[in-house]
């Protein structure tokens, strides 16, 4: 008989809803999800809303006792930093979205997995670091609440590293960190505007390699119950979710 397809999930916040929402709406075909959030209260107001089995669990322990085929961290840095020992130890696939903790805790598993997020155009800047990469270099607006500011004009927050703009900046700046992961050992530099004139987060990416120019250009919507985080993030983390339950069906 075949294993029932069981997901977990860290985190019933913005991203955690929805990607339980897409699974209800059978976008990803799962049996079963089981939910870990140190707010019970948030599992619980998550599972009110859902109509397919769902299963709370109050710690990590009790979650991969569970034995999901996919463990999806939409929680914090923090978080995963503090879980991810278990993880590996799981024998599980593992999507972390708080991609600025993987700088520090390494992507040599092959089972730990992140998503895009709220960018795209990963595998054509992967192939480019094969042939070698001179430059990179991100410029992100986002609206002041989105910061954290109240600023009435454009204001320059942070200009320097990836790594230390996610350190600086963990709930907004994972898109530094995941760019950081695709195009390592090269740096990539990161200036950040807090914009009063705009609604959405906007991110412009230029890289600079051997046989040519890259120009990649995204606008999101924030999250409508969280403007730190864009809405393509949580879509990506869907994507990735429906390709790992896929691969062995
Ligand atoms: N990769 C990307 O492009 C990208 C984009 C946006 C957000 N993110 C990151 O994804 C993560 C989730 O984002 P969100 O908008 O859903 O956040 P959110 O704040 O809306 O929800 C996070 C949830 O995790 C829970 N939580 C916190 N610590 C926990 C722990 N140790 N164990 C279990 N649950 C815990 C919180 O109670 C909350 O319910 C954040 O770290 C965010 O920075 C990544």
């Amino acid at each position: 008989m075949a294993k029932p397809k069981r997901v977990g999930l860290i985190g019933a916040g913005a991203i955690g809803t929805v990607l339980a929402e897409a699974i209800q709406r059978e976008l990803v075909v799962c049996d079963e999800l089981v939910i870990c959030d140190t707010d019970l209260q948030r599992a619980y107001n998550l599972k009110s809303k859902l109509h397919f089995p769902v299963k709370i669990v109050d710690n990590i322990d009790n979650l991969i006792a569970q034995k999901p085929k996919v463990i999806i961290e939409a929680a914090s840095q923090q978080a995963i930093t503090e879980y991810f020992n278990k993880l590996l130890a799981a024998n599980t696939d593992i999507i972390v979205m708080s991609t600025g903790a993987l700088l520090n805790l390494g992507t040599g598993s092959p089972r730990v997995y992140f998503p895009p997020g709220a960018i795209g155009g990963l595998d054509a800047l992967s192939s480019a670091t094969l042939a070698g990469i001179d430059e990179v270099t991100l410029t992100t607006h986002k609206p002041p609440k989105a910061l954290g500011k109240n600023n009435t004009e454009e204001l320059i927050v942070y200009e320097g590293y990836a790594k230390e703009a996610a350190q600086r900046f963990p709930r907004e700046m994972n898109v530094a960190a995941t760019l950081a992961l695709t195009v390592k050992p090269t740096k990539v530099k990161v200036q950040i505007v807090s914009n009063p004139n705009i609604k959405q987060n906007t991110h412009k990416i230029n890289i600079k390699w051997h046989y040519g120019e890259m120009n990649l250009q995204f606008a999101n919507d924030p999250h409508p119950d969280n403007p730190h985080t864009s809405a393509l993030a949580a879509w990506s983390a869907i994507n990735l979710l429906k390709s790992l339950l896929k691969r062995d069906q």
